[in-house]
Formats: structure tokens, sequence, C-alpha cells
């Protein structure tokens, strides 16, 4: 097997008291989409910052490419893109000049930064935006153009810091295509987030909860493993009092809105679809659709932080 691209090992940061970073382990391999999913403060970025060498972590270690990040950092730089959280733009700049003093900043020359910084406009839809000012693009530009900019010398292995927040579904959407696109290109993606529907995109996803990686495997697999009970879907009429007696039910769990219909977890053993069904008539509901379900990410989250 190749050796990863990011080896995690015990790796922990300390704020005086306070521990943002506990003991985290993990390992991603080159082409991966590895998605770090948690709460504000559960330490994503500090974990992030730590791995691109701008932080000295308390304990453990970690390797980009193979090097040392508290030792090594001026060599994992140029090989890794980083879109920070708070990132910034010059504002008075345009598209392509922001791209170009960014590019500068990066020691590339002219000739070699001109094609690349053409090709990293094509590459994220920027090309005809090239001379808008970057102070009058809207948030789904700009998290396009602050992308561009962490591509721009070619790096193999992206950071990227809840990249979607404050942008629109649609923006979102367009911004994950165009992840999948360069990990098609074999770079290695490391993308901190808070959405579940966007958790469902990545290869791989680690769960951070106050400074701890609780698991770390493909959503399908994080699903498998949920063995707390049995997840059910349930179309019922009308909505609102249906999800009031569904919650008032013995041995039912966690209950929610999912889209149009309901879902709930129950006890394991203690209902078929039928009887959860003949409960929800005997408290008021006359018709329903119950049909046992696989767990959500979401349903994995809130089992795997509960217990903590
Ligand atoms: N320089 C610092 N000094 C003291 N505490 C810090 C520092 N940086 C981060 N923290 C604390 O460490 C914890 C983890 O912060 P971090 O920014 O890593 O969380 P996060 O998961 O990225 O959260 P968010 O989703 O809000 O970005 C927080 O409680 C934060 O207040
Ligand atoms: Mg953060």
């Amino acid at each position: 097997m190749k050796a990863p691209v990011i080896k995690v090992e015990g790796l922990t940061k300390h704020f005086g008291s306070f521990t943002a970073v506990d003991h985290v382990s993990f390992e991603v391999y080159e082409g991966e989409v590895v998605g770090y999913l948690g709460p504000n403060g559960s330490g994503k970025t500090t974990t992030m910052r730590m791995l691109l060498g701008l932080l000295q972590p308390s304990a453990g270690r970690a390797k980009v490419f193979g090097f040392d990040v508290a030792r090594e950092a001026e060599s994992i730089r140029p090989l890794v893109g980083y879109m920070s959280q708070k990132f910034a733009l010059y504002e008075e700049l345009t598209v392509q000049e922001n791209l170009e003093f960014y590019a500068g900043v990066y020691g590339m020359r002219a000739t070699a930064y001109r094609p690349r910084v053409a090709e990293v406009m094509d590459l994220v839809g920027l090309t005809g935006q090239e001379r808008e000012r970057a102070d009058v693009l809207s948030a789904g530009w700009r998290q396009r153009l602050a992308l561009g900019i962490a591509l721009v010398h070619t790096p193999r292995l992206l950071f990227l810091d809840e990249p979607t927040s404050g942008v629109d579904p649609v923006a979102r959407r367009l911004f994950w295509d165009l992840i999948y696109t360069l990990a098609e290109q074999g770079v290695t993606v490391f993308v901190s987030t808070h959405y579940m529907d966007e958790a469902e995109h990545c290869g791989r996803l680690g769960i951070m909860y106050q400074g701890q990686l609780l698991a770390m495997d493909t959503p399908s697999a994080l699903k498998q493993g949920y063995l707390h009970g049995q997840a059910w879907d349930i179309v019922a009429a009308p909505l609102l009092p249906a999800l009031d007696a569904l919650q008032a039910l013995p041995g039912i769990r966690q209950t929610g809105l999912l889209g149009d219909h309901l879902h709930a977890i129950s006890e394991p053993g203690s209902y078929t679809a039928e009887s959860l069904a003949t409960a929800l008539v005997a408290a008021g509901i006359a018709e329903s659709q119950v049909e046992a379900t696989e767990p959500t990410l979401e349903d994995v989250f809130i089992q795997q932080t509960a217990t903590r």
C-alpha cells in the first residue's frame, strides 16, 4: 500500500488548561475526499492548522507527504493548498489580479503563472469574471475565487475549512462538483464541515466532538455500524400531530422531520413496522405508512456524541 498523504498519531493541542484537539489519529490516502464533521468548537480548524505547520502540536505527531508538521513545515507548504475558514481576498483587486498576486507570493514567474491562472479560472468557473473586483462578487463567487487561490500553485493536497458556510444550496452543490473534479485529477481533499448533507458526499468521514475523533469511516460503514436501534421512515398526515404522537410513544428515542416525512429511532426490538403503525393508530393517527430504513448520518452523529 502507498504511504499515506496525511498520517496523524495522537495529535493533541492544549490552549492553557483547555484541550482543543485530544489524541486524534487517522490517515488519509492519495485521491481521497475526507470530511471532518463536527460542531462549532470541536477542534476542526485547530487540527488543520497543526497539519499546515501553522500551529505547534502540544503532543503527538503528524506527517504530511512524509514531512513532520512540527519540524518540516517549510517543506509542506508548497505542496498543499489551504482555503481558510476566514479567507481573505484583496477586495480592490480583480479576480485575475487576486490570483496573480497569490501566484507571485508562491514565487511563480509570470511565464508560469499566466497559463496557470487562466487554467484555474476555467477550473473553478470564473472565466468571464476576470475583471470583476473581488468586493462586488457574491458569496458563491468569492468562495470559488478563494478555492482558485488555494489551487494556483498546483497543490496535491487541499485543506478546505468549512468552504461552503454562508453560500446558498446551489452554490454549495456546484462547489462539491468542483471538489470531485479535483479528486478525479488526483488531488487529495481534506474538508471540514458541519453540514450533514455535505458529509454524505465524502469518501470517508471523521466525526469530531469536543476535540476527539469519535469515528472515521465511509458514510455507509458508519451507518452499518449503527447498532443501537432501528430507524424508521413514516409518512403520516397531518405531519406535526403525528410527530407529537410518535415522540410520546414508549421505546421511541429520536424523532424528527426529514423532508416530507417523519424519521425516528426506536429501541432495538421494540417495534415492527406493523406494531409501530398500530401504536400510532392508538395514539390517534389514523393513517400512516411505516417503513424500516437505514439510519441517517445525523442519527450516527447523535448516537456517537450522546454517550460522551
Ligand atoms: N488560539 C486559541 N486560544 C485559545 N483557545 C482557542 C484558540 N484557538 C481555538 N481555541 C478554542 O479551541 C476550540 C476548538 O476551536 P476550533 O477553531 O478548532 O474549532 P472548530 O471545530 O474549527 O469550530 P468552528 O466550526 O466554529 O470553526 C474552541 O473552543 C476554541 O475557542
Ligand atoms: Mg473552524
